[in-house]
């Protein structure tokens, strides 16, 4: 066995016209808000990735009957018969997601026994916010390793009010508090909450399934408890994170894409930049707002200029890129200067860069990337979800074949991206412990 990895060489201007799949992040923190019902919901859109997977075991355990139709995208999720309260920590610590179940396990028993969420190496990722704001309800927490058990004294002594303010607009602490507050009893107002496009998204499922919620500026979220909630039918938006991959896949090899289902209004900075890298970038949006904004279409410069970028929470450029777009600044013409603010600790993916050609020196959390005029394939470790992307970005334009390991990071948030890659002609194969189970433009018998 040598474990899974994928195999890339470097591949010609990637075209055609992609969609993208739901939101991964939006798909699971509403999976968890299903447990604030009780009974048959239906999820459209969702992506078959294993984060999805591992949140429909968390389900499962607490009581949960779940049905996904991989093909149709469909997934059913009946919560009636919700009986636990406790997560083992084997299953909590798989991924950091886990955590968004706090807030809807607390708001349906008054007590959840949970363990510390697992997820990437990017930073120490505390859940600090969250457990401050779940003490404004009066709920106390006791660290018993590995549990943490959160309890309400009574859902009977519930503030009429409470009013929590943010530090950091926390996207999983204001997803998981304005969970709890939802069927609290009187008036929440997160303060500096966050107001990324799937806390968005999970604020149009809440309201779908009868919450009352609403967003003031700036950045405040008010949110008035109500008695019930009821199941819903929703569609996950779709995932800004993959399209802002296929656009840089396309950027980065010369080429020119469309990808139908993607929303501009959800990326503009991110969009801003790859204008500024020289790249055309069109979309709906260009001609005003309008009702349907989906589609963005990319062509591609062939001489791709240095920007800078610093990431920050919605609509600041989005941290989760920042590996990928560092991908197409290393092949780009001049310095530039990517700085992180999100995590301490996202620059893991610069060592493997570096590795390929890439000229970057990273000091604390500032990279300066001095454009080289090409990358050399080798084997490289992923050491996270997006910085695997940054590394098959580096693989597609890198001379000679690259060796990517560290595999389960791609598949825990792409679902099945390669295809995607591949149908737009790059050279990718995927071997999953001597499995193929992806032929790139080579068959599996040429390659064993
Ligand atoms: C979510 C996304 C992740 C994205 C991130 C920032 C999901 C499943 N994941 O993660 O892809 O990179 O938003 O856009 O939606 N922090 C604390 N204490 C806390 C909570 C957070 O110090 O209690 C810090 C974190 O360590 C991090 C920063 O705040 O440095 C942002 O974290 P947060 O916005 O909470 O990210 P997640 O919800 O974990």
């Amino acid at each position: 066995m040598t474990g899974g990895h994928i195999l890339l060489k470097k591949s010609p201007p990637l075209t055609g016209t992609v969609e993208v799949n739901g939101a991964k992040n939006a798909v699971l923190v509403i999976m968890a808000s299903l447990i604030l019902t009780d009974g048959l919901s239906t999820l459209e859109n969702v992506p078959n990735n294993a984060d999805v997977r591992q949140m429909i075991k968390l389900l499962e355990e607490l009581g949960a009957t779940v049905n996904f139709a991989v093909a149709s995208k469909v997934m059913k999720v009946d919560t009636a018969d919700v009986c636990k309260f406790e997560i083992k920590p084997e299953i909590m610590n798989k991924f950091r997601a886990s955590i968004l179940v706090m807030g809807p396990l607390l708001a349906r028993f008054g007590k959840a026994k949970i363990a510390l969420p697992g997820g990437d190496l990017i930073g120490r990722r505390p859940i600090n916010y969250h457990l401050e704001g779940f003490k404004k309800f009066g709920v106390v927490t006791e660290r018993h390793d590995p549990y943490v058990n959160a309890s309400l004294k009574s859902f009977h002594d519930l503030p009429l009010y409470a009013r929590i303010i943010l530090e950091y607009p926390s996207v999983g602490a204001t997803e998981n508090l304005m969970m709890f507050a939802c069927l609290a009893k009187g008036e929440t107002v997160i303060i500096n909450a966050a107001i990324e496009p799937e806390v968005l998204d999970l604020i149009d499922t809440l309201k779908a399934m009868g919450a009352d919620i609403q967003i003031q500026p700036a950045a405040t979220i008010v949110i008035k408890g109500v008695g019930k909630l009821h199941p819903v039918t929703h569609k996950i938006i779709p995932d800004r994170l993959e399209v802002g991959s296929l656009l840089l896949a396309a950027a980065i090899t010369g080429g020119q894409i469309t990808v139908s289902n993607a929303r501009a209004d959800h990326l503009d900075i991110f969009l801003e930049k790859l204008c500024q890298m020289g790249h055309e970038v069109t979309s709906p949006l260009d001609k005003g707002s309008c009702a349907k904004p989906y589609g963005i279409t990319l062509r591609a410069t062939q001489h791709p200029q240095a920007v800078d970028i610093k990431t920050g929470p919605y609509p600041a450029f989005p941290t989760d890129l920042q590996p990928l777009t560092m991908a197409a600044l290393s092949v780009a013409e001049g310095v530039s200067l990517v700085e992180e603010t999100v995590y301490e600790n996202r620059m893991i993916h610069t060592k493997e860069l570096s590795k390929m050609g890439a000229q970057i020196t990273v000091e604390g959390c500032k990279a300066i990337v001095r454009g080289v005029e090409a990358l050399y394939g080798c084997e490289v470790i992923a050491s996270d979800v997006r910085a695997s992307c940054a590394l098959v970005l580096g693989g597609l334009v890198a001379f000679g074949q690259t060796k990517m390991t560290g595999i389960g990071h791609w598949q825990r948030g792409y679902d099945k991206l390669e295809e995607k890659l591949v149908a737009m002609g790059a050279d990718i194969i995927t071997i999953d412990d001597q499995i193929i189970i992806l032929d790139g433009l080579r068959t599996a018998q040429k390659l064993l």
